[in-house]
């Protein structure tokens, strides 16, 4: 039972595989927005829903810097609408699960050597991480209060095929395949740790199936790399794979005016997750770029309609900001 509203970075297209394999029979996609309790909770009803796995948020950090209400709505209210919805559907249930996706940004940022612990004390800087730091505040608040069974998880910058082309990794592919500069914000000595989409979705089927209630989970991807290292690495893979020379992507790299609050450094330490659940990441960076590049060259007509039309507005703007 898959519910998104389909704003801007909502795309049906990306799960027709799915739905075309087990549409109408184990799959069923309702448009809808979290923070209408009363649909959630018809849903839940007529599905007979037992676990939640709550993915909807806006996350982009440049957006919630342009237009933070956005982010107030759906992460803050839209996280409190769907816990009163579980709590109303659920009552006092212990059979079932309410599964919060977090971010590693609710931590703040890090000097050279530390590492985000699942007690490292909450510290957000950006409209976006102090919107899904509430919205974690308010899943613990349910399990302590109302005995909500719940368990949260804070992972690493994602990447993988998909991506919606406002975030690094698939803005970088898209810019250096159009031959548009490679905007790095500040000094590109900003430190990211990269988590492959499918190893993310497999810590959150353990956390599902072995979590502990009312534990939160730290998921990383053990790839920390500075951000200009990442836009050279990623020129290098699409180079070769296009049977190139990578200088004439690597001339395109542009210092842009930095994120305002950027933070410098994010990196996890998932010891409980691998210690207590089992789970271990699979594929390191460097394959996982390649797997990534590699589905942006076979889904050129995908980014292409996604950038188009009311994004393109948005790119615009954000780069004439930066200067
Ligand atoms: P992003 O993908 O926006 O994720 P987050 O802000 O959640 O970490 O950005 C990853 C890093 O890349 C971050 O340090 C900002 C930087 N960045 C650039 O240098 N240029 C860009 O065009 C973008 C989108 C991000």
């Amino acid at each position: 039972m898959n519910v998104d509203t389909l704003t801007y970075a909502g795309n049906a297209r990306s799960l027709s595989d799915i739905e075309g394999e087990f549409g109408g029979d184990r799959y069923f996609f309702i448009q809808a927005d979290i923070c209408d309790q009363e649909t959630i909770e018809t849903v839940m009803r007529e599905y007979q829903v037992d676990t939640i796995i709550h993915l909807a948020a806006e996350s982009h950090v440049d957006r919630s810097i342009h237009a933070p209400a956005d982010f107030i709505r759906t992460n803050v209210c839209g996280t409190f609408s769907l816990l009163e919805a579980a709590r109303a559907s659920w009552r006092d249930r212990s059979d079932v699960h309410f599964h919060h996706v977090s971010t590693d940004e609710v931590y703040g940022s890090l000097d050279a050597g530390d590492y985000f612990f699942e007690k490292t004390p909450y510290d957000p800087r950006s409209p976006y991480s102090s919107s899904k730091a509430a919205s974690d505040h308010l899943v613990r608040a349910y399990f302590h209060t109302y005995g909500l069974p719940v368990t949260i998880s804070n992972c690493s910058n994602n990447y993988g095929p998909y991506q919606f082309p406002d975030k690094l990794i698939p803005l970088m592919i898209h810019n250096m395949l159009t031959e548009k500069p490679l905007p790095v914000y500040g000094d590109g000595k900003h430190v990211r740790d990269w988590l492959f989409v499918k190893d993310h979705v497999a810590a959150l089927w353990i956390i599902l199936k072995f979590g502990q209630t009312g534990e939160s989970y730290n998921i990383g991807g053990k790839s920390e790399v500075e951000n200009i290292r990442l836009v050279e690495l990623l020129c290098t893979i699409l180079a070769s794979e296009l049977g190139r020379n990578d200088d004439c992507y690597k001339q395109r790299i542009t210092y842009v005016k930095d994120r305002p609050g950027h933070d410098r450094r994010y990196a996890i330490n998932c010891d409980k997750i691998e210690k207590e659940l089992g789970w271990k990441r699979k594929v390191p960076l460097e394959p996982g770029l390649r797997q990534t590049v590699r589905w942006y060259l076979d889904n050129l007509a995908w980014i292409e309609q996604i950038n188009s039309g009311e994004y393109k507005e948005w790119l615009v703007k954000n780069y004439e900001d930066r200067g």
